[in-house]
C-alpha cells in the first residue's frame, strides 16, 4: 500500500515524540514485551482510526510487534502530527493522514486504509464503522469486530445495533472503568486545559469558567479548572449531573443564564447546539469559546458566523468574530477537540491505561470474535483488574489483599 501522508523528511522529530511517551507508558512497554515474543496477530490486519499523535503511534506499533499488518488514519483533520504520521511510515505502517485535511481528504484516507481488508478495527467516534457499514460493505464479511474508543462514537454504534444494522461485535472500550475514570476525567481535564493555555497564553485563575456537561469529561474540566482558579459554572441537561455539580460545590445554570456571565466556554457534552444564536447574542466582549467533545457541532458555528460581521484569525488556533454592535467573541481550534487540535491529546500516562484496554479487547475479539454476535460489548471485568494491577505495579504502589475470612465475609467465594 502507497503511505499518504505530508512529508517523510519530518519522521525524526516524529519518532523523538514517540521515544519521549514511551518512557511514560509503562503498562504498553510490558505488553510490548510479552506480545512481540508470541505474535497474537501473526497473519491479521487492522484498521485504526484514532487521534494521530505519539501515544497512538506507540499502540500501532505494539501491534506490529505483536503481529498485526497495520494501517492506521486520523480520527480528526486537526488532530494528526505530521511528523508522528512520517516516523510510522518509516517503520512501516501504512498511514493515511495528514494535519489539517478537507473533510473529503479524510474520508478518503479511511477508505484507503480499508483497502488492507482488515480483519479487526479500532475506531474514535464512528467514522470508521459508518464507513464499512455504508461504502465499503464489501470488506464486512472479513471483520472479526472492533472496539470503539470514545463515548461520541459508542452512541453511534449502540443507535446501529438498536436499529438492527450493526454487522460484526464491537467492544466500547470507552465504558471500561480502566479508560472513562482516567482518559475522560483526568486526561481530558488536563489537556484541555493545556490546550487553551498555550493557545490563549492567558489566565485562567478569577475568570467565569462555563462547562457544559458534567459527565466524566466536563467533571474532568471542571476540576482543573477550580484547581486553575477559575470560577466554575455548569450547565446539564441531566438532573442527576446537575445535583452532583452543586455537591462538588460549582454553580449551576442554564446556558441562557450563563452566556451572560462567562469568560471561557468550554463544551463537553457530545451534543449539539449547546451554545447557539441566542447565546452569542448575549455574551461578553472577549468572551472565548471551545470546545472538548469528540465533534465540531457543541457550538454553531455557522450560526456565529451568520450572527457576526466579521470573522480572522488573530493567533494560531484562535478566531475573533466581530459582532454588529462591536463585541469580539472567540472561537479556539475551530471548535474542534481542543486538546488535540490545539495540543498534543492526554498525558502518556494516562493513555497508557486506555490503550492497554485498546490492546486487550483487541485480544479479546481475536479468541472470541468469532462466537459474538454483532452487538456493543463491554469489556470483560477481568481485563480492568488486570490493567489496574500492572499500572499500580509500574507506580510501584502496593495495596492490601483480602484474608480468606473477609472474602468469606464479603461473600466472594
Ligand atoms: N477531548 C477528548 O480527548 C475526549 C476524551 C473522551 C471523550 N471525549 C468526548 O467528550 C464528549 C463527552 O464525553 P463524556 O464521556 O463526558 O460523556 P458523558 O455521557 O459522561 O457526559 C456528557 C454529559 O453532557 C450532558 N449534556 C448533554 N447534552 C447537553 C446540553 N445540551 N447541555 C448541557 N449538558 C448536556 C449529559 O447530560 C452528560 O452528563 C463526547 O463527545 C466524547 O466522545 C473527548
Amino acid at each position: 500500500m502507497e503511505s499518504m501522508i505530508r512529508d517523510i523528511k519530518l519522521a525524526p522529530s516524529g519518532h523523538d515524540k514517540i521515544e519521549w511517551v514511551k518512557n511514560f507508558m509503562p503498562v504498553m512497554a510490558a505488553i510490548d514485551e510479552e506480545f512481540s515474543k508470541t505474535k497474537p496477530f501473526a497473519g491479521k490486519k487492522m484498521v485504526i482510526t484514532l487521534h494521530l499523535e505519539a501515544k497512538t503511534a506507540y499502540m500501532a506499533e505494539i501491534f506490529q510487534h505483536a503481529g498485526a499488518e497495520v494501517a492506521i488514519t486520523g480520527s480528526n483533520p486537526l488532530s494528526t502530527q505530521d511528523d508522528i504520521a512520517a516516523a510510522l511510515v518509516e517503520d512501516g505502517l501504512n498511514v493515511f493522514a495528514w494535519h489539517g485535511c478537507t473533510e473529503e481528504e479524510y474520508f478518503t484516507f479511511i477508505d484507503k486504509a480499508l483497502d488492507i481488508k482488515p480483519d479487526i478495527i479500532i475506531d474514535d467516534g464512528g467514522d470508521l464503522v459508518h464507513l464499512l457499514h455504508t461504502k465499503r460493505r464489501e470488506l464486512l464479511e472479513n471483520i472479526i469486530g472492533g472496539s470503539e474508543e470514545t463515548t461520541t462514537g459508542v452512541h453511534r454504534l449502540r443507535g446501529l445495533a438498536k436499529e438492527g444494522k450493526l454487522e460484526f461485535p464491537m467492544i466500547a472500550a470507552n465504558d471500561a472503568y480502566m479508560k472513562f475514570l482516567f482518559d475522560n476525567r483526568y486526561g481530558t481535564g488536563q489537556s484541555t486545559w493545556d490546550g487553551i493555555m498555550r493557545t490563549t497564553n492567558l489566565v485562567i485563575a478569577g475568570k467565569n469558567v462555563v462547562i457544559s456537561g458534567y459527565g466524566w469529561c466536563g467533571k474532568g474540566g471542571a476540576m482543573r479548572a477550580r484547581g486553575l482558579g477559575a470560577n466554575v459554572i455548569i450547565t446539564e441537561v441531566d438532573p442527576i449531573k446537575a445535583i452532583e455539580a452543586v455537591f462538588d460545590g460549582f454553580r449551576v445554570m442554564p446556558m441562557d443564564e450563563a452566556a451572560k456571565v462567562g469568560d471561557i466556554f468550554l463544551t463537553l457534552t457530545g451534543d449539539k447546539d449547546v451554545i447557539r444564536d441566542r447565546h452569542f447574542a448575549v455574551m461578553k466582549n472577549g468572551a472565548m469559546m471551545a470546545n472538548s467533545g469528540h465533534f465540531d457541532c457543541e457550538i454553531n458555528i455557522p450560526e456565529l458566523d451568520r450572527a457576526s460581521v466579521s470573522r480572522r484569525t488573530v493567533r494560531n488556533n484562535i478566531e475573533e468574530f466581530k459582532m454588529a454592535d462591536g463585541r469580539k467573541l472567540y472561537l479556539l481550534a475551530e471548535g474542534r477537540l481542543v486538546n488535540l487540535a490545539a495540543g498534543d491529546g492526554h498525558p502518556a500516562e494516562i493513555m497508557d491505561l486506555s490503550f492497554a484496554v485498546q490492546f486487550f479487547s483487541a485480544i479479546h475479539l481475536l479468541e472470541h470474535g468469532k462466537d459474538m454476535k454483532p452487538d456493543v460489548y463491554l469489556m470483560p471485568e477481568e481485563i480492568n483488574t488486570k490493567i489496574a494491577e500492572r499500572k499500580l505495579k509500574a507506580l510501584g504502589v502496593s495495596i492490601d489483599v483480602l484474608t480468606p475470612e473477609q472474602r468469606a465475609y464479603l461473600n466472594l467465594e
